[in-house]
């Protein structure tokens, strides 16, 4: 019998290690985190010079925190920004909808880690190959700069929608 556990537990081991491995890393060693199309809704947004609709979403952490207006977010707090090429409903032109799948995104809490960038981790994997986004690890730069003049809301641009 407890030669069947240690059998069961060293192969969820290596299966779990696999799987982990399977996921492409960005320069700065954040793994693409495999579920976040089923966290939370945060918001959707439309960003019109790229024509692309996206959907925020946050882990269980991040999102109880963003609801109780709990703010700088706390270690463990995962936001994914997925986007979509935005294209005419075939059979509704007037409704504008995903189309061609763009790209991920992740900021990732770690207070201590990513103290030179606001405390969060930045990465981003393009394309259905979720191919990593930078050359190495400075291009965090290019994100945090960008997120600076929102530093009051603890860097983040998007608000938690509400809805009766
Ligand atoms: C040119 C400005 C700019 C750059 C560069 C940028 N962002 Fe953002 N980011 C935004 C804006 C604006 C939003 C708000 C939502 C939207 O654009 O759809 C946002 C939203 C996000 C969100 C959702 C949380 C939030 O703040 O609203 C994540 C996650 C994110 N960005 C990650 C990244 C990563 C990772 C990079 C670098 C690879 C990056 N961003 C680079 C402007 C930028």
């Amino acid at each position: 019998m407890r030669k069947i556990i240690l059998i069961c537990s060293t192969f969820v081991l290596i299966t779990g290690s696999v799987v982990a491995a399977e996921r492409p890393m960005a320069p700065n060693g954040i793994v693409c985190f495999p579920d976040y199309l089923s966290w939370k809704v945060i918001a959707p947004s439309y960003r019109m010079d790229k024509n692309q609709i996206r959907i925020i979403t946050g882990n269980e952490i991040a999102v109880a925190a963003l609801r109780a207006g709990k703010k700088p977010l706390p270690d463990g707090s995962v936001l994914a920004k997925i986007a979509w090429k935005a294209t005419k409903h075939p059979f509704f032109p007037a409704a504008t909808v995903p189309g061609m799948f763009a790209q991920v995104e992740f900021m990732v809490k770690d207070a201590k880690k990513y103290k030179s960038t606001g405390g969060w981790g930045f990465a981003r994997f393009v394309g259905n190959t979720l191919k990593p986004y930078g050359k190495d690890a400075t291009f965090v730069k290019e994100c945090f700069g960008c997120h600076i003049p929102v530093a009051s809301n603890d860097y983040l641009f998007t608000k938690i929608v509400k809805a009766p």
